[in-house]
């Protein structure tokens, strides 16, 4: 007779987001430098994205898209004791977005930190709470993403100010007994992946210890196009074997939204049914760590992603980096 094994999965109990005030579309921009709505929304999809103004930081959009998913979550402060957040664009180079989150949301408890692994910072979060919480050591858990890119961008540069936008989101992910198997709620398997052989194809040209500055955005687009279509399904095959599952489970797939035509072409290479891809780089552009969660929220909120359903997140960035999971709602 076969013993059944309980087991703790980190469930998701509370979606949230926010974005800066100032929407900025892609007829603003051609006022700025050499381009134009069609070439951007041919090349990328992105019709608009949001640009953080006067007092809007990375910690102040965490904060906001953090209290909105405890709201949905229907946590207090006390309930939290694990706080990350995916961020490249931290207010200050120390301390962390994190701590600066926890302060703001009066959380007294358990231990805060960011990660950064630039536009695959939101799966290493969500996979890092993962261990956390599935070990029993943390409770409650908010991830966040968020992201001030349009403060690292060459405004000069129009192969990339165009691409990024402003915004965080945030998951509560509570630590709940499951039965063990993949009907369970909860993340049921991630996979990460990093090569710092790539440098070159995307980084920040500044930071503390080479130019004291923040620096500028500097990227090989195309580069990192192909070697996005080409690598990224590696992690999400390998995440759907270990959880004894397959892309004919899936209920939605929730990309990282740097480009449409990367999310089609990866959709594509795995078999995922169009109607079944959750898209908002139209709207917000290249959030970097913030575009899952944002996305996520989105789906939430219109009533797509509902509990139960199969989620597969993925990503890629600077590193490069990039990870797949997947979660039951
Ligand atoms: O978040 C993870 C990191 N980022 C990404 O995943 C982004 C990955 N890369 C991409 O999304 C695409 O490569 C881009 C959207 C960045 C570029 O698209 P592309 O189809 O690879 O275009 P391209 O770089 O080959 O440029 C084509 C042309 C060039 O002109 P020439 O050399 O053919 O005369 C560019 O100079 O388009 C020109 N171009 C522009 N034209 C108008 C580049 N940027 C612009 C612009 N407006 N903003």
């Amino acid at each position: 007779m076969t013993q059944e094994v309980k087991r703790l999965r980190s469930v998701v109990t509370g979606v949230g987001s926010a974005l800066p005030r100032r929407c900025v579309t892609n007829r603003e921009l051609e006022g700025q430098v050499d381009t134009s709505d069609e070439w951007i929304v041919q090349r990328t999809g992105i019709t608009q994205r949001y640009i953080a103004g006067e007092g809007e930081t990375t910690s102040s959009l965490g904060a906001a898209a953090a209290r909105a998913a405890m709201a949905k979550a229907g946590c207090a402060p006390e309930d939290i004791d694990l706080i990350i957040c995916a961020t490249s664009t931290p207010d200050l180079t120390f301390p962390s977005v994190a701590t600066m989150i926890q302060a703001e949301l009066g959380v007294l408890g358990g231990v805060a930190f960011d990660v950064q692994a630039v536009c695959a910072g939101f799966v290493f979060a969500v996979a890092t709470a993962d261990k956390f919480l599935t070990s029993g050591s943390h409770k409650r858990a908010l991830i966040i993403g968020a992201e001030t890119f349009s403060r690292i961008m060459d405004w000069q540069d129009r192969t990339t100010c165009v691409l990024f936008g402003d915004g965080a989101g945030a998951l509560v992910l509570e630590a709940r007994e499951g039965e063990g198997t993949n009907a369970d709620r909860g993340v049921l398997s991630s996979k990460l992946r990093s090569d710092g052989r790539y440098k070159s194809k995307l980084y920040v040209d500044g930071g503390p210890s080479t130019t004291q500055t923040a620096g500028h955005l500097r990227m090989e687009g195309k580069e990192v196009f192909r070697f996005a279509v080409g690598h990224v399904t590696d992690v999400m095959t390998d995440a759907f074997s270990e959880a004894g599952l397959t892309v004919e489970d899936l209920d939605w797939f929730v990309p990282h939204q740097a480009n449409q035509r990367i999310i089609d072409a990866s959709a594509q290479k795995l078999g995922i049914a169009p109607a079944k891809v959750v898209k908002t780089v139209q709207w917000h552009g290249n959030t970097s760590a913030a575009s899952i969660p944002l996305a996520l929220s989105v789906a939430c909120e219109d009533g797509r992603i509902k509990p139960g359903d199969l989620v597969m997140i993925e990503a890629i960035g600077g590193g490069f980096a990039w990870g797949a999971a997947l979660i039951r709602w």
